[in-house]
């Protein structure tokens, strides 16, 4: 696997399996890699003939006060991990790689970004626009055939899906499960920073999800039943839910009734990390 750090050695490592027609996936990536990840570069290597991983601390989708700084960050770590799956390549730019100096441009999705993680209460549609610029960018410089995101990431991966659509990048979105811990707590690059005692508490997420999820496979459709029992692990746990919502999977909207497609989506800091997690009711897709 070789290492390049700039858009122009990037694209020339790429133009010769372009020019063979063989398909390229990227993995876009924060690094501090863990299973979630590896199974994305997994996926990627199984279908794709030539994989890039990005690993790109991306500045402009941290808030004020979040965590830029304390992002954990292993590049050497992250790069033998890559080169076990058999990634072809990693990009790993500098900043002033992706931003220049005059950098003017934001890519931003409306609608989609405005709820759940990206409540203006909340990290704010700001934070989407920070992902979708460099999703958009990272698109031009790899021109991928395939992409891949978790589904941790229900949100962003819904918001990456219509950036795609809207601009007519052809590149096909894959959404990969999330991958737990054997007491389900989704695996996370912020896992990292809980104590022992919060780690304790922290799988009470899933169990929220997965009380609500029992709940609809027995038959129950009623949003607010289906939410009490989630609020009520939450609440064992002494965790105070910054949301805890149910919509629609495919658009986000609100709903009262679970229906086929009704994702229930958590967010909560517990101690000073924020966790999400996110699953799809009564095993519908
Ligand atoms: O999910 C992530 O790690 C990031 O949001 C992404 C997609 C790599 C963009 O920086």
């Amino acid at each position: 696997m070789k290492t390049v750090r700039t858009v122009a050695e990037l694209r020339a490592e790429l133009a010769e399996p372009r020019r063979a027609g063989r398909r390229i996936g990227l993995v876009p990536t924060m690094g501090s890699f863990h299973e979630g990840h590896l199974s994305l570069i997994r996926q990627a290597r199984e279908h794709c003939d030539t994989v890039v991983v990005s690993l790109f601390v991306n500045p402009t989708q941290f808030g004020e006060g979040e965590d830029l700084d304390a992002y954990p960050r292993d590049e050497q770590r992250d790069a033998a991990l890559a080169e076990a799956e058999r990634a072809d390549l990693l990009f790993a730019p500098p900043v002033a790689e992706v931003y220049p100096d005059g950098f003017a441009t934001t890519v931003r999705v409306h609608g989609l970004t405005d709820v759940l993680c990206g409540d203006p209460d909340r990290r704010g549609p700001e934070h989407f626009d920070g992902v979708t610029t460099v999703v958009s960018k990272l698109f031009n410089m790899v021109a991928p055939d395939v992409a891949y995101f978790g589904q941790k990431d229900a949100q962003q991966a819904l918001v990456i899906r219509r950036l795609a659509r809207d601009l007519d990048i052809p590149v096909r979105i894959e959404v990969c499960p999330t991958m737990r811990e054997h007491d389900g707590l989704a695996m996370s690059s912020r896992n990292v920073h809980l104590s022992a005692e919060e780690r304790h508490r922290a799988p009470a997420l899933w169990r929220a999800l997965d009380a609500a999820d029992s709940l609809v496979s027995g038959g129950e459709r009623d949003a607010v039943a289906v939410l009490a029992a989630a609020r009520s692990e939450l609440e064992r746990a002494r965790i105070e839910p910054d949301y805890l919502e149910l919509r629609s999977a495919t658009d986000l909207a609100p709903v009262e009734q679970v229906n086929g497609s009704t994702v229930l989506a958590v967010a909560a800091r517990v101690g000073r990390t924020r966790l999400i997690d996110n699953k799809v009711l009564g095993g519908m897709p």
